[in-house]
């Protein structure tokens, strides 16, 4: 569906929602990531629990921005041919799969190990003995992580060909000039 006032753009809602969960995406890497280098003990638990709560923020944007697009969200199609325009669809149902996997995996991996949140609350682990599964879990986790920044990187790098090379305006659909809006 595209808004008749302006094709040519996201919608608002479509917009904030992808910046937003942009942001989130980057920053609970590198907590998930970063949590490695931070000693043992409080200071690693402070840094895991901001991930798992910012990972649980994430989670809601998603079903919401999944829901917007199905609903209402300006559905914008690749201007040069069929074939790219497949091409840049599958690439974002990847990009939506991969953060889909991510948050369903980090969400069964607190059930499977239990998490001390902040020194405030205790998520008790769903099944301690069962430490194969857990090591399961966190694999999973951590190698789509990867596999999610590796498609980031491709995505931003698409985004900035756009920008500067072909200059086709299609950065200005998702981040348009302030006189478009
Ligand atoms: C600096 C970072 C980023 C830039 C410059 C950027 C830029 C863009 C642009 C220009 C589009 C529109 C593409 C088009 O219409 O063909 C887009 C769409 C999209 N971006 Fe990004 N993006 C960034 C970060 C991210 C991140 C971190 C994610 C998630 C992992 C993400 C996920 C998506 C998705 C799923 C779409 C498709 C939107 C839809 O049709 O529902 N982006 N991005
Ligand atoms: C895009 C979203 C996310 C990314 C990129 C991400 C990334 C990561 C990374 C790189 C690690 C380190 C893996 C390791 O130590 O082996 C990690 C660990 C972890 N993540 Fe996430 N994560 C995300 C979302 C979530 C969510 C939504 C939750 C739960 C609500 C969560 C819970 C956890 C937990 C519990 C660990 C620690 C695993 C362990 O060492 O036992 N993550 N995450």
């Amino acid at each position: 569906m595209q808004s008749p006032e302006s094709p040519d753009v996201y919608d608002r809602a479509t917009r904030w929602l992808h910046w937003a969960s942009a942001v989130l995406v980057v920053g609970i890497f590198l907590l998930g990531w970063g949590a490695h280098w931070v000693p043992r003990g409080e200071p690693r638990m402070m840094v895991r629990s901001v991930h798992i709560t910012l990972g649980a923020v994430l989670t809601l944007l998603l079903v919401v921005r999944i829901v917007w697009r199905r609903r209402h969200g300006v559905h914008l199609e690749s201007s040069t041919s069929a074939m790219e325009s497949l091409a840049v669809r599958l690439f974002h149902v990847l990009l939506y799969v991969a953060m889909i996997v991510m948050v369903t995996s980090g969400i069964v991996a607190v059930w499977f190990r239990g998490v001390n949140l902040f020194d405030w609350m205790t998520i008790p682990a769903f099944d301690p003995s069962n430490k194969p599964m857990r090591r399961l879990l966190v694999d999973i986790h951590e190698f789509v992580a990867y596999g999610l920044m590796g498609l980031t990187g491709l995505h931003v790098l698409f985004a900035l060909w756009h920008q500067y090379r072909l200059k086709d305006g299609v950065m200005h659909r998702m981040w348009p000039p302030l006189h478009q809006e």
